[in-house]
């Protein structure tokens, strides 16, 4: 059974995260979403938030575990014996920061492969932080986020509608 990782802070899931979440599962049979737990980048959801968001997301997706995550990515990849780490790549500007961390694994862990996925074209201009921004300030997130998202984005942004 070939096992990937699909690591992230998912603060909180897009739709190009879930996007990248499926095409990932064309090609392995167990797809493991690892949620960090950012003990210093002060995240809007909680980890357990953002885990139950995911959980509810991928719901009916069968060979989808979410876990959360702190320490190295490759002792976590490790734990649920995995040699292989997904990673979205939107455009150039994410690549040097990818390729960095993706060498930096390797350096601890020689078997360790990263995959690179893009996600559907439609999903490229957007992050998780853009979504913060536009959600902030009551703009419409209906194409970047799930509904659940969306509602759980509410009770953070009373803007939000
Ligand atoms: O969604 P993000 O914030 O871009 O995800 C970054 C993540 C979680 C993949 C990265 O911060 C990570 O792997 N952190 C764990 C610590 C680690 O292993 N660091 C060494 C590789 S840079």
């Amino acid at each position: 059974m070939k096992t990937a990782v699909y690591p992230g802070s998912f603060d909180p899931i897009t739709n190009g995260h879930l996007d990248i979440i499926n095409r990932s599962l064309r090609i392995f049979d167990r797809l493991v979403v690892a949620v960090l737990e950012n003990k210093d980048k002060n995240p809007l959801f909680s980890t357990q938030e953002r885990v139950a968001q995911l959980k509810e997301i991928t719901k009916d997706m069968g060979n989808v575990e979410v876990r959360s995550f702190s320490g190295l990515l490759v002792d976590f990849c490790e734990s649920v014996d995995s040699k292989i780490i997904i990673r979205g790549l939107r455009g150039v500007t994410d690549f040097s920061y990818e390729f960095q961390m993706a060498l930096t694994n390797r350096s601890m862990d020689n078997d360790i492969e990263t995959l690179f996925v893009s996600a559907d074209t439609q999903y490229l201009f957007f992050s998780s932080s853009m979504v913060k921004e536009v959600a902030h300030f009551g703009g419409n997130i209906d194409n970047m986020v799930p509904p659940s998202v969306k509602e759980a984005l509410k009770k953070k942004f009373p803007n939000l509608v």
